[in-house]
């Protein structure tokens, strides 16, 4: 494999701004989505910077702040160096390295508040994307917003056949003749009738685009080897995966769904996730080009081992000697809301489907008290590693939990806290950790409990008639399997 992965690396890309990766814009359009982002003394990177012009701009802005930027191509870094000395900047460096390479090591470029990728993600291979994303991950603080551009469904569908002949004519020919190429070939199918263009109408406005462009962009968009436009929801999948969650767009008319004819808007605020409503929006705009934020962590999911107040109870809180009551209906209203889901929901989504009236400032403090309440926790997506080590670490606590110890806490990757433990809880919890099949828990548990001397007690009482002895431990299998094993430890 060349050092470039299949990226068209023959000539330098253009000399752009792009004012939506700008970290005032950001914060603006992270603002409109309930999310807050530092203004000063923040870290930024632009991963994939290409010239430089546009993180040269952002650093000057911003003085107390620090910015690092990333691209394979020399010649881009070369001249981004250049550029900043020659500027007087201090704030901003960059760094000649391979995405690939980085993910490998991502503790060398610390951490920070803002990520960017502008026009990168769905133009490099797919081992390079993976990577580009997994240092995203990582570098990210939890709370951090990542920008990411990229190619998106429909809006490309009319011109993948396009695209296509431009890689087949690069075969023989360099990158900016295989693009004229192809447009001589498309015109003169166009001219003929051909069926192509009958069925793919938009295709004729991005050709006719395509003659008035930069010849240095046009070879850095089509002729790349892994050019793949993806759908908005592929793309959130693809973020889950390293602990991302969707913010919002930072396209700033696209957070507005009133700008939209009436029938799509409405059809837009029935969908109960983003996941939907983001494609729907795509469909109805014919997009071809998002600018997407996300944020790193910051979800709250619902409590499942503890009980809510019924109609006419509290959710109180104290601080110091002084007690107060949260009201009944908003506090419900919450939980309703965060009860569907069981990744947990960000902030500002959970903004959206509460509705119009609900601020954020308020929501922020109703959320933190109902996690002060144990009624909702934090909530993080685990990756393999995380999962890994949590087992470890709860086969520990729990051998030791069989020899008798008193231990009634498990780690929780999830939540990044506890879920509190039973003797019958650790049993099942090994009984899960060993592979046991589900049929053989209770005898399981029997035995467990057996070898610490331990009766199965209900209200107080010892359970002794193996027919409620049966009832009792199926019961605490589900419980078991619905309330912690599903949502603490992943099971
Ligand atoms: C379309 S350009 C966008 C550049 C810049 N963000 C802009 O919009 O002006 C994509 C950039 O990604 C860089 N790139 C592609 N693959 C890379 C990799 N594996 N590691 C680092 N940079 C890479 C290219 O050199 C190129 O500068």
């Amino acid at each position: 494999m060349l050092w470039n992965h299949g990226y068209y690396a023959e000539s330098g890309y253009t000399y752009g701004f792009y004012p939506e990766t700008m970290p005032l814009r950001l914060h603006w359009a992270a603002l409109v989505q309930g999310h807050i982002t530092p203004k000063q003394c923040f870290r930024y990177l632009d991963a994939g910077c290409g010239q430089g012009l546009n993180l040269i701009i952002a650093a000057a802005s911003h003085p107390d702040s620090e910015f690092v930027g990333i691209d394979f191509l020399p010649e881009h870094i070369a001249h981004a160096r250049h550029l900043a000395q020659a500027c007087g900047l201090t704030n901003v460096t960059f760094i000649e390295g391979d995405f690939i390479e980085l993910a490998a090591n991502p503790a060398q470029l610390g951490e920070f508040d803002f990520a960017v990728c502008h026009g990168i993600s769905t133009w490099v291979a797919p081992a390079v994307q993976t990577a580009l994303f997994q240092l995203i991950g990582k570098v990210l603080k939890p709370g951090g917003t990542f920008y990411n551009s990229y190619n998106t469904l429909p809006g490309w569908l009319g011109a993948i056949p396009f695209q296509h002949l431009i890689l087949l004519e690069q075969r023989s020919k360099s990158g900016a003749a295989a693009v004229k190429a192809a447009q001589a070939s498309m015109a003169q199918l166009q001219e003929n009738k051909a069926g192509l263009f009958a069925a793919q109408p938009s295709l004729t406005a991005r050709l006719q685009q395509t003659s008035k462009q930069n010849p240095n962009y046009l070879v850095q968009e089509y002729n790349n080897q892994d050019w793949k436009p993806v759908f908005v929801t592929e793309m959130m999948d693809r973020m889950s995966a390293v602990k991302l969650n969707y913010l919002g767009s930072a396209t700033l008319a696209d957070a507005f769904d009133s700008l939209l004819p009436t029938g799509i808007a409405k059809l837009l605020g029935d969908q109960q996730s983003p996941a939907l409503r983001e494609q729907m929006r795509d469909y109805a705009t014919y997009q071809s080009f998002r600018r997407d934020l996300y944020v790193k962590g910051r979800r709250v999911s619902i409590n499942p081992q503890t009980e809510r107040p019924k109609k006419d109870g509290h959710y109180e809180t104290r601080t110091g000697g002084f007690a107060s009551e949260g009201n009944f209906d908003t506090y419900s209203a919450v939980l309703d809301a965060v009860a569907g889901e069981p990744q947990g929901i960000t902030l500002g989504e959970l903004q959206k489907r509460l509705g119009k009236q609900t601020e954020f400032k308020p929501l922020v403090m109703t959320t933190s008290l109902l996690v002060n309440g144990s009624w909702l926790f934090t909530n993080q997506t685990v990756e393999e590693q995380g999962r890994e080590v949590a087992r470890t670490v709860n086969q520990g606590l729990a051998n030791a939990a069989a020899a008798g110890a008193p231990y009634q806490f498990a780690a929780s990757p999830v939540t990044g806290g506890a879920c509190g433990m039973s003797e019958i809880d650790w049993a099942l919890l090994s009984a899960h950790l060993k592979g046991l099949p589900k049929n053989e828990w209770p005898r399981y548990v029997s035995e467990q409990l057996g070898a610490l001397n331990r009766t199965m007690m209900k209200e107080g009482k010892p359970v002794k008639d193996s027919d409620s002895l049966a009832k009792l431990l199926s019961k605490s299998v589900s419980n078991f399997q619905n309330k912690k094993l599903k949502v603490h430890f992943l099971g």
